[in-house]
């Protein structure tokens, strides 16, 4: 048995939610839980030492500010107001966001909510921003700790800068065992796709990370019809500061080399496979094949045909349904490194419903896209 790993669900479950609490609470070093998104690397956003751990640990850029997990609204209330405000003193949450707030929480969504004069929350957690982005995630466990620790949690994915975020404790414990607490395991994320980060506070109001919640289902809400999806300037080239500042780094990319097929290209076929191998004549090398919708397996011959090429290919599918696909994809992409995958070709699926998240992520994965068919 792993100390680092507490196993949910068993009889010591709560004992090791309420261990992490306290360790929240007192330690300096973050603590790894699960969400029904990713899991998130915490600490108590009122303290700058362990909310300062949280970028060492992940090796995250200082101007990209943190997520703060609350698990009630009047947490989020205590949020709004100032540290010097009289005890009975109340703020309310901005009215655009109720219908949301209804509809969506506890549940995948984050929204920016304006920080007071003087903030409760550590400097380090809202960086540069004069928002902090605020969030009720709906896993049990997540909620559990926020309650039993009774402090808001700052949390970014629980993965090292750059690669895909954590679907499991192992990925976790991979990309960050010696910079953690302890990891608290919940199984593996039921969405796998972060939240959707939403901006009520602009007008119009916007979508500035696609994430588990659909651009249709917000733009279903009252107030939210005319939301716009925020586009990112990777380049940070025209001098303004990004409105969201972590989505102009490198991100969710496994170390092999990704090529992202569009809706509508052709299935690679065992010549395009051998052709992207740039391979030696005498060593095997590895290539990925992750397909969704339309691409077919490989057959016996065809696989049988490569390895004589000294092509061998590690395939998967992702699924089907939006869902399925947004669950399985940070995995099958650590995976690809896993297996020693030099080069992973990948099916995208249409930018609708749970496809503008997968396809937002795929696009920042991805090092060539293809566009066109082949003819
Ligand atoms: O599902 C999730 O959101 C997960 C789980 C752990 O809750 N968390 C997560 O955090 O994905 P992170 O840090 O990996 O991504 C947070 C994103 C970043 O792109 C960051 O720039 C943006 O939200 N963000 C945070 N606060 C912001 C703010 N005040 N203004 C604009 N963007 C903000
Ligand atoms: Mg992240």
């Amino acid at each position: 048995e792993d100390p680092k790993f507490t196993t949910t669900p068993s009889s010591q479950t709560g004992k090791a939610i309420l261990y992490a609490a306290e360790k929240l609470r007192s330690s300096s070093i973050p603590v790894a839980f699960p969400t029904e998104t990713v899991y998130g690397l915490g600490a108590d956003a009122t303290r700058d030492e362990p909310v300062k751990n949280i970028f060492a640990a992940k090796g995250r850029p200082t101007d990209n500010p943190l997520i703060v997990h609350v698990a009630s609204l009047k947490q989020v209330r205590e949020l709004l107001k100032p540290a010097d405000a009289p005890e009975d003193a109340s703020y309310e949450i901005p009215a655009i966001y109720k219908p949301l707030i209804d509809k969506f929480w506890p549940g995948p969504l984050t929204i920016l909510l304006p920080l007071p004069e003087k903030s409760r929350l550590s400097p380090f957690v809202y960086a540069t921003q004069v928002t902090v982005g605020v969030r009720m995630p709906a896993h049990p466990v997540a909620l559990a700790l926020t309650l039993m620790s009774n402090v808001p949690i700052a949390a970014p994915s629980a993965n090292k800068s750059g690669l895909p975020s954590p679907t499991t404790a192992k990925h976790v414990a991979e990309d960050l065992y010696k910079r953690v607490e302890l990891i608290l395991d919940g199984g593996a994320c039921i969405v796998g796709v972060e939240s959707t980060v939403v901006d009520g506070l602009s007008d119009p109001p916007a979508i500035l990370r696609p994430g588990g919640v659909s651009l249709e289902q917000i733009r279903a809400c009252p107030g939210w019809e005319n939301v716009i999806v925020h586009k990112e300037d990777s380049s940070g080239a025209s001098g303004v500061a990004p409105r969201a500042p972590g989505m102009k780094y490198k991100h969710y990319s496994p170390s092999c080399g990704v090529r992202l097929y569009l809706p509508d290209t052709d299935q690679p076929t065992i010549q395009d496979l051998k052709a992207t191998a740039f391979g030696s004549a005498v060593k095997v090398v590895r290539m990925g094949v992750l397909r969704t919708r339309q691409w077919r397996e490989l057959t016996e011959t065809e696989r049988k045909d490569l390895l004589d090429l000294n092509v061998e290919v590690i395939e998967e599918s992702l699924g089907t349904t939006g869902e399925e696909i947004s669950r399985k994809l940070f995995g099958a992409l650590r995976k690809m490194d896993d297996e020693g995958v030099v080069l992973v070709h990948i099916e995208g699926i249409a930018e609708d419903m749970e496809g503008l998240a997968v396809m937002n992520r795929l696009r920042k994965a991805a090092s060539v896209v293809i566009r066109q068919r082949a003819y």
